[in-house]
């Protein structure tokens, strides 16, 4: 039996936007259909974890240097993962985290935030138990820890690309975690970026857990999964050739049926708002007119995510200033771009 001390874990994750979306799920946590995201640059979560030995498991946990809303998730969180970890019980964790975007900007920042908080958990385990997990590893376990806190957070622990759930005929795809995709790609997508145009950054109306959960029942069930399959084998080959043209309209095509599930759902909800559309409608005409190769994509929200590449940025930014922001709340929007995954921190 290992003798009992005090660790420390730190680390930063970023968010991450999917192109192929992840909606509706089976019990575990486990998605109904594969998904495909891009690790964010900017857009991290930074995470310590302190834990000292307890007669019982015990958190503290601060968000800004504040206790949040989010305490009692990580509680609930810490409560189910210790069933399985034992090792869980026996501490007091002091939880500090906080983020380098704002709150509420349409940037999931539970896919961050559980991300972080998975890689510390995973990284004490290590200092825990005296095993060392090789890279593999540690990270594969790290998302499967971030998927139980939330789904979309199993995508955010590797950098550009990740793959979640299976999909037949890709090796070592699996429901329990994602995987980094390591194809040979079109070079030009290494230099993916994501503008956040802030059409509305108050609450959702709908949690995605809500949301996803609709998908049980829903109409369009089979057919979803089917579409996402088929959108996911579709892109990894189009972004293999590097055919821009098709991967925006496959891409602008999940957004539009995530949006068109949650208009069809019972109850339903209509997310997008007058200027959501406004903003689609002007890069579109954006795109017919210049010929540049952008287009957009979006998650559970009002908010439009314009996706451009790194050699258009100057064109796409005066487009952004001159035609969008007066769509958007306050002239509010954020540059992020593809990433290079999580980093520990000190040391
Ligand atoms: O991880 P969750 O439960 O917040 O679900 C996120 C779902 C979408 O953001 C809408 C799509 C996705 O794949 O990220």
């Amino acid at each position: 039996m290992m003798m009992k001390k005090s660790y420390e874990a730190s680390w930063e994750c970023p968010s991450n936007i999917a192109l192929v979306k992840y909606w509706g799920k089976k019990p575990g946590q486990l998605p109904m259909n594969p998904s495909l995201s891009f690790s964010l640059k900017k857009a991290q979560t930074k995470t310590s974890v302190r834990i000292e030995p307890a007669s019982r498991r015990k958190v503290e946990f601060l968000f800004e240097g504040k206790t949040s809303f989010f305490t009692e998730r990580v509680e609930k969180y810490l409560a189910a993962m210790s069933l399985e970890h034992d090792w869980l019980n026996n501490y007091a964790f002091y939880i500090e985290s906080e983020n380098t975007f704002p709150h509420s900007t349409g940037i999931a920042s539970s896919a961050s935030a559980y991300g972080a908080l998975a890689l510390c958990l995973v990284d004490l385990k290590q200092q825990v138990t005296e095993k060392k997990f090789t890279t593999q590893q540690f990270f594969q376990k790290a998302s499967r820890w971030a998927r139980l806190g939330s789904g979309s957070a199993c995508r955010s622990v590797f950098s550009s690309f990740a793959l979640w759930g299976r999909l037949e005929g890709f090796p070592n795809s699996t429901d329990c975690n994602a995987i980094p995709v390591t194809e040979k790609f079109h070079p030009a997508y290494q230099s993916l970026r994501d503008a956040v145009l802030l059409v509305d950054s108050s609450k959702k109306q709908v949690s995605s857990s809500a949301g996803h959960e609709m998908m049980n029942e829903h109409d369009f069930k089979d057919v979803r999964i089917a579409q996402a399959n088929s959108h996911l084998r579709q892109l990894l080959e189009v972004m293999k050739t590097g055919d821009h043209q098709r991967f925006f309209q496959l891409i602008e095509k999940e957004a539009l049926s995530l949006h068109a599930l949650m208009m069809t759902s019972d109850p339903s909800f209509i997310l997008l708002q007058p200027n959501s559309l406004a903003v689609i409608a002007k890069i579109r005409a954006f795109r017919q007119q210049t010929g540049l190769a952008v287009g957009f994509t979006i998650d559970a929200g009002p908010n439009i995510h314009l996706i451009y590449f790194e050699q258009d940025k100057q064109m796409v930014h005066q487009f952004i200033e001159g035609e969008l922001l007066s769509l958007t709340e306050n002239g509010d929007w954020l540059d992020d771009c593809i990433g290079n995954g999580p980093r520990k921190l000190n040391g």
